[in-house]
């Protein structure tokens, strides 16, 4: 460990330029930091890893994000659409399995078929589960109206990443169109925590064209918007999609690992107490990746539960794990890999942000 690391980590706070010596941080000195997270995971949140049965329940989106392979402009997708009934099955599933909680995701859409369906999910949903099922969602950006239905209909917790807190660079990762706005998401960010949802955002991370100033806002962003959990992936290029142009100027795969690993490190030790996912993503560059998260301060788990046959329809990026395992297979490997990881998964419990206590109390 070299001695500026060291004294940086024994720091009550750190600076911007702080945290970019430890973004940039080696192997040796990384690891000293994964001791910190993890002992702030196990202070202020426990040890243990909650579960989100995650419900991918149509790949149909009306946006055009560059990096996304379920883009509405990507024609070689075939777009599904889950039967209600599947969709309760699954939640269902969750349910019997003791995961305590679901996230239902989808493409977004605003039209009223949609948000009169979800509305009715998150109710029938409740009402099968005794209103015991915590349910998260994550349907991109609606209106306040929206929003506050869905919420008094049940869901409690709401994910919106913000992919990006540097408008300039969220500009050129999207088209220059009033549906990819910045600062309409930061909007829809603002509506969802005034509503009463626990809020989560989160980034992903080697991007084209971002530089490590941009991560180091990112986690700013998080932390003054005093958010309650994180979602943090490496950005992985898809075939599809306008930015894969750019694949020859990315950082090596293994690298968005390791700098995914730090931000997730990093965000722990700055904001403590809040939910923090370990992403799929992060599986599909390493098959122990979520493990390797869960090690160094991650504390949720989203095992996929989507009907097996859909799976392959719903690839946000390229090598995408668990296509063809069904949910049995999800569910049985999640405990295994959760005790790998050190930690014991909470069955049965909503896992809700410890942040958002603390921030409802103050
Ligand atoms: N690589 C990594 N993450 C992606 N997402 C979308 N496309 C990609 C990609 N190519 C993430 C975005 C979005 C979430 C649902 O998936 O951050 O918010
Ligand atoms: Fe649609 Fe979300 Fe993909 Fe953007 S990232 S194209 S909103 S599914
Ligand atoms: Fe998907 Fe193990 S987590 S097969």
């Amino acid at each position: 460990m070299t001695n500026i690391t060291g004294s940086i980590l024994s720091q009550e706070k750190l600076s911007d330029s702080d945290i970019l010596v430890l973004l940039s941080s080696g192997m040796e000195d990384r690891n000293k930091m994964y001791i910190k997270s993890a002992a702030i995971r196990d202070t202020y949140v426990g040890n243990k890893v909650f579960l989100r049965g995650l419900i991918e329940f149509s790949n149909i989106c009306s946006k055009n994000c560059l990096y996304c392979g379920i883009r509405a402009g990507n024609t070689n997708v075939h777009r599904y659409n889950l039967e209600d009934e599947e969709v309760l099955e699954a939640a269902m599933y969750a349910f019997e399995n003791h995961f305590g909680s679901i996230v239902l995701q989808s493409g977004e859409r605003d039209d009223r078929i949609f948000t009169d369906r979800v509305d009715s999910l998150v109710k029938r949903i409740k009402n099968l589960s005794g209103g015991k099922l915590g349910i998260t969602l994550s349907m991109g950006e609606q209106t306040e109206e929206t929003y506050r239905r869905w919420f008094e209909s049940g869901a409690h917790r709401y994910l919106l990443r913000i992919e990006t807190s540097n408008p300039d660079l969220y500009r050129r990762i999207h088209p220059d169109n009033a549906k990819h706005n910045y600062k309409e998401r930061l909007d829809s960010l603002i509506n969802i925590k005034k509503i009463g949802y626990q809020v989560g955002t989160g980034v992903m991370i080697g991007l084209p064209f971002q530089t490590m100033e941009d991560l180091v806002s990112d986690l700013r962003f998080m932390q003054n918007f005093d958010i309650d959990m994180v979602g943090m992936g490496p950005y992985i290029e898809h075939v599809d999609t306008p930015l894969y142009q750019y694949r020859d100027t990315l950082l090596p795969l293994d690298e968005r690992f390791n700098l995914t690993m730090k931000m997730i490190a990093l965000i722990r030790i700055l904001m403590k107490d809040v939910n923090i996912a370990a992403t799929t993503a992060l599986q599909a560059i390493d098959p122990m990746g979520r493990e390797k998260a869960i090690k160094i301060g991650a504390n949720i788990m989203m095992p996929n539960i989507t009907p097996a046959k859909y799976r392959s329809d719903y690839k946000l990026y390229d090598n995408k794990p668990c296509i063809a395992e069904g949910a049995d297979d999800c569910a049985g490997c999640m405990e295994a890999r959760v005790k790998l990881a050190g930690a014991e998964i909470g069955y049965d419990a909503w896992g809700d942000s410890k942040h958002f206590e603390n921030r409802k109390e103050i």
